[in-house]
């Protein structure tokens, strides 16, 4: 049964690529292995969380297996050919048919909800324009400490280090696999920690460690 089904998403994936290789990118849905790695750092309390070019699911069942509640997932998928699979597959996360481009814009979510952001977006096919897009607009729904998770099949982040900068984010890389066709590793993009943050977190551990110097010395005195 189940590799019935991995047989049928294999094909469908595969008549995608053939009708649309830049946008679908690879000519085979992600492996287990690569769809653990994604969802590695991910619990059920980062909900809500959005996945970006589900395709036919993968990792949406690698987070669920998590732990992650189906509710507490909204899918963003351009391709209209994987809609209806990923409508009867998991009916009751919220599947919105857009432009992951599209998101700051479009309202998904009020605040800064989101505790994580999973990519399966072909981000080495698209403009740098495009990418900044995605990742701005994502990072308008992320709570603090949030983070994106981007796989990709080139050497390094498919996130441009001028786009990182300018958006004051950070990658690295989490995971690799071999175990993938083609083999393929993962990123987690974060916010980079606001000097203003940092400073401050300082001199609340100073006056942290000054409390506890008191305390150690009222204790030696007897009061
Ligand atoms: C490489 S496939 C990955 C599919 C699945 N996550 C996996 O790993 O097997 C890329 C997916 O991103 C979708 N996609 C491409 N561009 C998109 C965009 N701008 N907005 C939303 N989805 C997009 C494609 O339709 C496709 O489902």
């Amino acid at each position: 049964m189940i590799a019935k089904t991995a047989c049928s998403d294999f094909l469908h994936f595969f008549r995608s690529w053939i009708s649309n290789p830049l946008r679908v990118a690879a000519i085979a849905p992600s492996g287990d292995s690569l769809a653990r790695i994604m969802t590695s750092e991910i619990a059920a309390l980062d909900g809500p969380i959005i996945e970006l070019g589900p395709g036919t699911g993968v990792f949406t069942r690698a987070l669920l297996a998590r732990g992650v509640s189906e509710a507490d997932l909204t899918l963003i998928e351009y391709g209209p050919e994987f809609i209806g699979a990923l409508q009867s597959r998991f009916p009751t996360a919220r599947l919105l048919q857009m432009d992951a481009a599209h998101l700051a814009e479009a309202d998904i979510f009020e605040g800064e909800p989101v505790g994580a952001v999973v990519s399966g977006l072909p981000l080495l096919s698209m403009s740098p324009d495009k990418i900044a897009a995605i990742m701005a607009g994502v990072f308008t729904y992320m709570r603090p400490g949030g983070a994106v998770y981007q796989f990709t099949y080139g050497p390094r982040c498919p996130v441009p280090r001028p786009i990182l900068d300018r958006l004051g984010l950070e990658a690295m890389r989490i995971g690799g696999t071999v175990r993938n066709l083609p083999p393929a590793s993962v990123y987690r993009i974060s916010r980079r920690e606001p000097l203003e943050l940092s400073r401050e977190r300082l001199r609340y551990r100073k006056s942290e460690a000054e409390i506890d110097d008191v305390a150690a010395f009222s204790n030696e005195a007897g009061g």
